[in-house]
């Protein structure tokens, strides 16, 4: 049985920055709340007429060339914002890469959406339906939330990242060991759209346009987060028979740098080795794991060797983690 193995990596972020200033012309908001209870200074939105399609196929086409332009057999994109509710977003960026009739869908987890994608790839590797595989988690968070919401138009932001995985080696560096997968549906309604789904048409009434947009119960999901992603970080560190001061490098989802924090210091993983790009990206869901490791491993700070720890937090609510030995692979973080 055959092994994923990291082959190559991408990211691409839209240029349009927004900073704190600019959100607190028109929102009841301050640059000191946002940076003190959030962590961030500056994001990135997309521009009208761009989509999560446009940023997945950017950030897989940087994936792919740092892989070696090989091809790949399979497509997963991890989003929560696809283009349109049906058809899936993948099989249009399959098709936009020139990546031929390979099997292509989404995989839907919110900000555990990445990790989702990974074993989901993992698993068409070592059943033998696929070689290679193309991982992309691709968000456009601007287009959900409502522009008036300070609690959520503040947080959210659009990214993609991207991966090429290869069947190799247990042993391997790059080598993706089991992710620690959980989610608990009873506590759905913490993150949701209410609108748009089979629940709301079903219901006979028409959804307030209110309804169509993203919202969180911040404080209640922030309890959640700490513990829950506490537990699958165990669990993955655990099956790596992995002390927590043998991490290297811990590479958590970017949802608030107090509960990355608080998540380290449970945890007992030294500050300095938890990375966080939060400050300049905000909370990109589905791409902010492979954004930061993108932009890690191009800029040195994630290198060949280190032991590496991954863990998400969100909506579902969902959570996850794994480990692994960061390889000799290129980062593609521009053309
Ligand atoms: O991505 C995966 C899933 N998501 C998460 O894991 C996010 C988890 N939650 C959080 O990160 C935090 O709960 C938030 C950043 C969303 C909010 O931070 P908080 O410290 O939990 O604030 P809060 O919701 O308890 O609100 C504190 C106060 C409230 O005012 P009162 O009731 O104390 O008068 C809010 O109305 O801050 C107010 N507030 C704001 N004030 C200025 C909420 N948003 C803003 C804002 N600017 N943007």
């Amino acid at each position: 049985m055959s092994t994923a193995v990291i082959a190559g990596i991408g990211s691409w972020l839209p240029p349009r920055q927004v900073s704190n200033d600019e959100l607190t012309s028109y929102l009841d908001t301050t640059d000191e709340w946002i940076r003190s209870r959030t962590g961030i200074r500056s994001r990135h939105w997309i521009d009208p007429g761009t989509s999560t399609t446009d940023l997945a196929v950017r950030a897989g086409r940087r994936a792919l060339a740092a892989a070696g332009d090989t091809g790949v057999d399979a497509l997963v994109v991890a989003t929560t914002t696809p283009d349109r509710p049906c058809p899936a977003t993948a099989p249009e960026v399959a098709w936009r890469l020139g990546l031929g009739h390979i099997a292509a869908f989404d995989v839907s987890a919110v900000c555990t959406g990445f990790l989702y994608g990974l074993a989901t790839a993992a698993g068409l590797i070592a059943g033998g339906m696929a070689h290679r595989v193309l991982l992309i988690g691709a968000d456009a968070f601007s287009t959900i939330v409502d522009p008036k919401d300070r609690t959520t138009a503040v947080i959210f932001a659009d990214g993609a990242g991207a991966m090429v995985l290869r069947a190799g080696d247990p042993d391997e560096p790059g080598a993706v060991r089991r992710c620690e997968l959980g989610s608990d549906g009873e506590l759905s309604d913490l993150i949701e759209i209410p609108a748009g789904g089979s629940r709301q048409r079903s219901s006979g009434e028409l959804a307030s346009p209110a309804d169509h947009y993203f919202r969180m119960r911040g404080r209640d999901v922030y309890r959640y987060a700490v513990t829950r992603t506490v537990e699958a970080a165990t669990a993955a560190l655990d099956t790596a028979g992995w002390l927590p001061s043998d991490v290297d490098r811990f590479i958590p989802h970017q949802a608030n740098v107090r509960i990355t924090e608080a998540v380290s210091d449970r945890l007992a993983i030294p500050a300095e080795r938890t990375l966080s790009n939060i400050d300049q990206v905000g909370n990109t869901a589905a791409a902010s794991i492979p954004l930061l490791l993108a932009d890690a491993a191009a800029h040195g700070r994630l290198r060949p060797g280190h032991r590496v720890l991954l863990a998400a937090f969100g909506g579902g609510l969902t959570w996850g983690a794994t480990t692994l030995l960061w390889p000799d692979v290129i980062s593609r973080t521009d053309d």
